[in-house]
């Protein structure tokens, strides 16, 4: 999401009152969502309905013994936030180092947590040297071996990568909805569609994903998403490209209006192509909100629970991954900050790792899914 989209999104999105944060939640229960002590970790509570909970780390925040230990108990497989990003692995052309990223890979081992790619490749993080080579005449080939250098080297630790991240935006005026960047032309869908046959021939095991945002609501922006998702989707299959599940990443605001019938019906479609479905990073901004950590901690928590109803009701739904565990690692707090200048809580743990209502309302959309069951 590029940062105008962000701002964009923050202004558009939630532009509603108090009011209109009260309609979006009208679905909550008047009991508060509270976890109860002791209550199983979100793993288990996913294990017991066939689905998976994730959570996105970084390298740094894992080196506290605290946190490490949270990761461990909460989450069954985990995704490094930028580490695996080509801006951060090939600084120096030719020099990829892969580091911070062996980190994670080193601690998901240790626990016994599976480790998913993100991502191989996305025009919203790559280094100079790259961006200029994507408006050059060797784009194709470049893009192409930043897929397989990456993937290759983690060939049998990555069980599941997002290949290519956010190739759709309808702004662009594409007829395919297809982005321009990083390329500032017009590509066509065989340019992707390579993308995950170079991710296949690099990692033939690996499970592979297309990943997107701002599908899940009822903005007329969010209706040209879908459609532009679905035709990516549609054109890798019929390109026959080696492509398993999407991912929808579900960057979520209270106030910012869902369309929980209409989502179910897209979600369906994408099943319909013989597609997995997985969250990818879930969290719920609260900067509408007002002031009061009660009043917004049961207004994310209920609204979080809301959205998942529809997803986890979706048979080719494996699973939920949190952008982040704890409140104070989150993107949101640079990108999209409270107006009033209050850290925000998007995220299922408090900065002291205390389980908030979120936490709970994540469970509880897990608790009340019907059983997922599946193949290896
Ligand atoms: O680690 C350095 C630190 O040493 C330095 O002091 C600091 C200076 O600002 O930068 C730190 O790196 C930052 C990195 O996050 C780690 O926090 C980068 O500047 C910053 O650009 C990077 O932002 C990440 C962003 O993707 C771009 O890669 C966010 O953490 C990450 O949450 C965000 O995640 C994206 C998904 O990949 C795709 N979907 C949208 C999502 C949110 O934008």
């Amino acid at each position: 999401m590029a940062l105008l989209d962000r701002r964009g999104f923050g202004r558009l999105a939630l532009g509603g009152t108090v009011a209109a944060v009260a309609a979006a939640t009208s679905g909550c229960s008047a009991a508060p969502i509270e976890p109860a002590p002791g209550a199983r970790p979100l793993r288990d509570r996913a294990a017991a309905r066939g689905l998976e909970f994730g959570c996105e780390v970084q390298h740094l925040e894992l080196r506290d013994p605290a946190y490490a230990a949270v990761v461990a108990r909460e989450a069954a497989m985990i995704v490094p936030g930028t580490e695996l990003k080509w801006g951060e692995t090939e600084k120096v052309r030719g020099q990829p180092d892969y580091a911070a990223a062996e980190e994670i890979a080193a601690f998901a081992e240790a626990h016994g947590l599976r480790l998913r790619g993100h991502t191989a490749f996305w025009y919203g993080n790559m280094p100079p040297w790259a961006k200029a080579e994507m408006r050059g005449p060797d784009a194709r080939a470049v893009m192409l071996k930043r897929v397989s250098d990456v993937v290759g080297h983690f060939r049998g630790r990555i069980f599941e990568w997002d290949v290519v991240n956010e190739a759709v935006e309808p702004k662009d005026g594409q007829p395919s909805r297809l982005r321009l960047a990083p390329f500032g032309r017009p590509v066509d869908y065989g340019w992707f569609a390579d993308c995950f046959h170079a991710a296949h021939r690099a990692d033939p095991k690996a499970k592979l994903y297309y990943n997107d945002y701002f599908v899940e609501g009822a903005m007329g922006m969010e209706e040209e998403r879908r459609i532009g998702v679905l035709d990516f989707l549609s054109a890798m299959k019929r390109l026959g490209a080696p492509i398993h599940g999407f991912g929808t990443q579900s960057h979520l605001a209270v106030g910012r209006a869902l369309a929980p019938a209409r989502y179910a019906r897209f979600l369906a479609d994408v099943a319909n192509l013989g597609l997995e479905i997985r969250v990818t990073e879930l969290d719920v901004g609260d900067y509408k909100l007002p002031a009061d950590i009660a009043t917004r901690d049961q207004a994310v928590a209920a609204y979080a629970r809301d959205y998942l109803k529809p997803v986890l009701a979706q048979p080719a739904t494996r699973g939920v991954m949190a952008w982040g565990l704890r409140d104070r690692d989150s993107w949101l707090q640079k990108v999209i900050p409270r107006p009033d200048g209050l850290p925000e809580r998007p995220s299922p743990l408090d900065d002291q790792l205390n389980r908030k209502p979120l936490w709970e309302g994540i469970g509880e959309a897990f608790d009340a899914a019907p059983m997922h069951h599946r193949s290896a």
